[in-house]
């Protein structure tokens, strides 16, 4: 099976494995996991911040960061695909009991305007007291939803700029940081640069196990260890998973650059195939959406994995494909043929 389903179904490498078994251990929640403090301070540097804290998962490293710079009742600016409002499980509102207003973007990417139009305009006939303070601004690169879309380094400051103008706070969620620098040549700690907190993944693209860290000053980190504990994240001889991802930050990074190379191929011979609708130059990173022409794309994806091809069906006729470090050039070469040989059934002529 070729799976393309995403960028978290790697396995460990034997290296990875090693470095895992060797790893030197305290406990963490005491703050004496020597492989913790490295990547926490790796992490940092790495992003151009002060502090940054380890934690298991993408979703509590953006919901602690929505914690920490909010208040219940608060607005967050979001856009409305991102994975933030879509895939976590609702959790600014459950956990921080904060609004969502969601940005409408291209592709995942959004104006200054939007910003603005998002905030509004107060004016003395409206009480200020009717709408709930705007906080918080997120921006995701890359973006999932959008197709891995890389943002334009001066779109991102444009945003970032209007956040600040109306007095919020700036969050990353930068899951996929590693290979919008790799697809780009912006370096993660120029992407970093605007915002507050930065949320990045070791388990996406880079091929650990398990974590994500959040990156930023010492004092908003230091606010953000505390919810790290509430929210049931403090580890103890965590590590283990901590010497994964060093290992991966030092041995897997440098090679991102042939994931988004491998996209590439994948979409370029997409294009060739009728009943498949795909503009390469929409393709950034690592991730490939299409779309099926005619048919439906949950047969299309079935008629694909019966065949050998995993990829996720995302409505009626979108399609995913991710490609990681286990996805070799044959393997390209292979999903191509698969899935030109299944078009005729899953998409037919009538
Ligand atoms: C853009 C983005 N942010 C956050 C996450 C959440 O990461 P996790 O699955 O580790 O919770 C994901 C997961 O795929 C993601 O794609």
């Amino acid at each position: 099976m070729i799976d393309l389903r995403s960028d978290t179904v790697t396995k460990p490498t034997p290296g990875m494995r090693a470095a895992m078994a060797a790893a030197d251990v305290g406990d963490d929640v005491y703050g004496e996991d020597p492989a913790v403090n490295e990547l926490e301070a790796r992490t940092a540097q790495l992003l151009g911040k002060e502090d940054a804290v380890f934690v298991p998962t993408g979703t509590m490293s953006n919901q602690i960061g929505i914690r920490i710079h909010t208040e219940p009742g608060d607005l967050a600016l979001v856009e409305g695909t991102a994975h933030i409002v879509a895939n976590e499980g609702g959790g600014a509102a459950a956990i921080s009991g904060v609004t969502i207003r969601p940005l409408r973007g291209v592709r995942g990417v959004f104006t200054a305007d939007e910003v603005d139009a998002a905030v509004g305009v107060s004016h003395p006939f409206k009480p200020t007291t009717l709408s709930p303070p705007p906080r918080l601004l997120c921006v995701e690169n890359t973006h999932n939803a959008g197709g891995g879309t890389v943002w334009p380094l001066e779109s991102m400051h444009a945003v970032c700029q209007a956040g600040r103008r109306h007095g919020l706070a700036l969050h990353l969620d930068g899951a996929r940081l590693w290979h919008a620098s790799a697809a780009s040549g912006v370096t993660e700690r120029e992407f970093a640069e605007p915002f507050d907190t930065v949320n990045v993944c070791f388990s996406k693209g880079l091929g650990a196990p398990v974590g994500s860290a959040l990156a930023g000053g010492r004092a908003l980190i230091a606010r953000a260890r505390r919810f790290k504990q509430q929210f049931g994240g403090g580890m103890r001889q965590a590590g283990v998973l901590a010497a994964s991802a060093l290992y991966a930050l030092e041995n897997h990074r440098p090679h991102l650059a042939e994931d988004v190379r491998r996209a590439q191929t994948l979409a370029k011979g997409l294009a060739t195939l009728e009943g498949i609708d795909i503009d390469p130059a929409d393709v950034h990173s690592n991730i490939v959406r299409f779309s099926v022409t005619s048919g439906r794309a949950p047969a299309f994806a079935e008629a694909c994995h019966a065949a050998g091809v995993h990829m996720i069906p995302g409505g009626a006729r979108g399609v995913r494909a991710v490609l990681h470090r286990d996805i070799s050039d044959e393997d390209v070469a292979r999903a191509l043929d698969q899935i030109a040989s299944v078009l005729p059934q899953a998409v037919p002529s009538a």
